[in-house]
């Protein structure tokens, strides 16, 4: 039985073809499942998808009327994935419930400490020669405070750089974690936690109830020299509403692995296109803002994880097994 893999970025395909060697198969596609691409599934009972797949209720009738019975989606996040209609159509859904958080919460270090001390122009001004300071001032994190919005697996160890750099920490969540708690941090309201922090993190999935999360009101309870990182999902934020903050000059700096319109933009070329999302073209032209895409988790270390527990959810669904990566509707 073949399986065909959506959306796999040039580094991945070795390891996906190594994982699933033994016991099927693969092909990998670097398009990712849209309603266009959805024909191609026909046939294959399984399928891999990668998070910018849509896995909405038209391709998922179009994949259940040729034959596909089984979804591995390599991420953690699902919110691609219409659980109702795949349960109604009978279509197996697993997901990659953890791989390494370091990968994610590393990246988001990296996008704070990118923004906070002007790495990005400091490379282009010392690539023209051109030596100045100014402009590229920073400030120390030591002693200052993080808020960490989601403090799960990835919080937690975003939370633990923190210390190292011996911030205060302040975290808010549904559910506290006592990792988190035995770190030193300090469990607040979301709004105490965007007035106090000097770096905001985002770390919370994306569910109706965290949909812009981080909005108009949110963003003006932030401090104005504030940082915000989001290595999470696009639609924690209300870009619109960000854009107007920055064009109003706030904020010491903005770092974005994500972006709630990044589907059909985000692992593709579209360098020699006209750009036709003005909300993503203006954010880009900031100077305090940093966008990347949809880097975070783009480790050897946690594609091979991922990789490895994908094959491990289809050999469990060719086996009969139910892994408790399969993913249910939520009631
Ligand atoms: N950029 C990337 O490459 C990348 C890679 C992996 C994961 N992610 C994102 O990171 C997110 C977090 O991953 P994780 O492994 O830490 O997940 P996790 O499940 O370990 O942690 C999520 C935390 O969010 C909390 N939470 C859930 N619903 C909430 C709500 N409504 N309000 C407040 N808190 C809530 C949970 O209690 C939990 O502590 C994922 O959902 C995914 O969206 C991004």
């Amino acid at each position: 039985m073949e399986l065909l893999a959506f959306g796999v970025q040039a580094d991945e395909k070795p390891l996906i073809e190594q994982a699933f060697a033994d016991h099927h198969p693969t092909r990998t596609l670097d398009v990712f499942l849209t309603t266009d691409t959805a024909p191609i599934a026909a046939g294959h009972e399984i399928i891999s998808t990668s998070v910018n797949c849509d896995l909405g209720a038209d391709v998922l009738s179009n994949l259940a009327a040729g034959g596909t019975r089984m979804v591995a989606q390599r991420s953690t996040g699902f919110n691609n994935v219409d659980l109702d209609v795949a349960e109604r159509l009978g279509i197996t859904v697993a997901r990659v419930s953890s791989y390494s958080p370091y990968s994610v919460a590393e990246f988001a270090w990296t996008l704070a400490m990118a923004v906070n001390r002007r790495i990005v122009r400091a490379s282009t001004r010392t690539r023209d020669f051109d030596f100045r300071l100014d402009g590229l001032m920073g400030r120390d994190l030591h002693g200052r405070t993080a808020g960490v919005l989601g403090t799960g697996k990835i919080g937690e160890a975003f939370a633990r750089i923190a210390r190292g750099f011996g911030m205060r920490l302040l975290g808010w969540d549904v559910a506290e974690n006592p990792a988190c708690r035995e770190l030193g941090m300090t469990y607040v309201p979301k709004e105490q936690l965007l007035a106090e922090s000097d770096l905001v993190s985002l770390h919370v999935p994306l569910l109706p109830s965290t949909r812009h999360l981080i909005d108009a009101t949110a963003l003006k309870t932030m401090r104005d020299d504030a940082i915000l990182v989001n290595s999470s999902r696009g639609g924690l934020v209300d870009t619109a509403a960000l854009v107007d903050e920055l064009r109003a000059g706030r904020f010491t700096g903005v770092g974005l692995d994500v972006y709630e319109a990044e589907a059909g933009l985000f692992f593709l070329d579209k360098s020699l296109e006209a750009v036709d999302d003005d909300t993503l073209a203006r954010l880009v032209t900031f100077p305090n803002v940093l966008v990347t895409s949809h880097q975070a988790y783009y480790t050897v270390d946690a594609v091979t994880q991922i990789v490895a527990t994908t094959a491990d959810n289809v050999l469990d669904y060719t086996a009969g097994r139910r892994s408790g990566n399969v993913l249910v509707p939520r009631s």
